[in-house]
């Protein structure tokens, strides 16, 4: 049985202070919950603070990206030790504003992966098409050949470790999300892809969330659907009583 995960990311909002008062209003309202993994991913500034919180609890904390050299000149960037330091259980990879703004491509998603991988980071790789590709009849290709970029190269033993987040960029901040059945076919297809390069075991662990637009309202659509495992939530993850609502599907 794979265990529901439901990740918060912040993106570039919250302060130190407003960010340790989001997480102890979730944490006090979602102690002895433990259905679900929460796992809050902060801004760098913020995760030391989180961890702080978190630590000793079964609240996870992940970083939104990381650059996978271990330490050398390169002005501006974190390293996986760096995050393996301050506690990060988590690291989200390729998130496609990542891609969009930041030049992030499959190969440098891939090599991401690998590194988060060796500092005993869990990564949680974001793939998705765009409204053009989706309208293009794009989807499947598109979204089989980024899983297989970015799992290039992986040891079958590290799958279960690996979170992969579907996230159609036309459903991202828009409040247009997908709906059940159709992020269930991409999800389905994403678990099939994982099977044909690391074997059926590995697909039934791989744990894979739907992203884009999840609210309260909406959430458990996505949570009734058999090949989905959790959300990677934007917006409704700033607010505590919309998180933990989510979390409570
Ligand atoms: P929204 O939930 O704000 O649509 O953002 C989704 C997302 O990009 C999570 O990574």
């Amino acid at each position: 049985m794979r265990k529901p995960i439901i990740a918060g990311n912040w993106k570039m909002y919250k302060t130190i202070p407003e960010g340790r008062s989001l997480v102890q209003g979730v944490i006090q309202k979602l102690t002895g919950y433990n259905e679900v993994e929460v796992v809050f991913c902060p801004p760098f500034t913020a995760l030391s603070a989180v961890k702080d919180l978190t630590g000793g609890t079964s609240f996870g904390v992940g970083a939104q990206d990381l650059y996978w050299k271990e330490q050398g000149a390169f002005t501006g960037e974190i390293s996986p030790l760096m995050l393996k330091d301050i506690g990060c259980d988590y690291v989200i990879i390729g998130h496609s504003e990542r891609r969009e703004h930041f030049g992030e491509t499959d190969e440098t998603v891939n090599l991401k992966v690998k590194a988060a991988l060796a500092a005993g980071i869990k990564p949680i790789i974001c793939v998705g098409e765009t409204l053009a590709q989706r309208e293009a009849g794009e989807t499947q290709n598109l979204i089989k050949r980024q899983t297989e970029l970015a799992l290039k190269d992986i040891e079958t033993s590290a799958i279960p470790r690996i979170v992969i987040a579907y996230e159609p960029i036309w459903a991202i901040g828009t409040g247009k999300s997908s709906n059940g059945t159709d992020a269930n076919e991409v999800i389905g297809l994403i678990r099939k892809t994982v099977a044909g390069i690391f074997g059926n075991e590995s697909a039934e662990q791989i744990r894979i969330q739907y992203g884009g637009s999840v609210k309260p309202e909406n959430i458990k659509e996505f949570m009734d659907q058999p090949e989905i495992d959790g959300a990677l939530v934007g917006g409704a993850s700033l607010e505590i009583d919309t998180f933990v609502k989510i979390v409570k599907y």
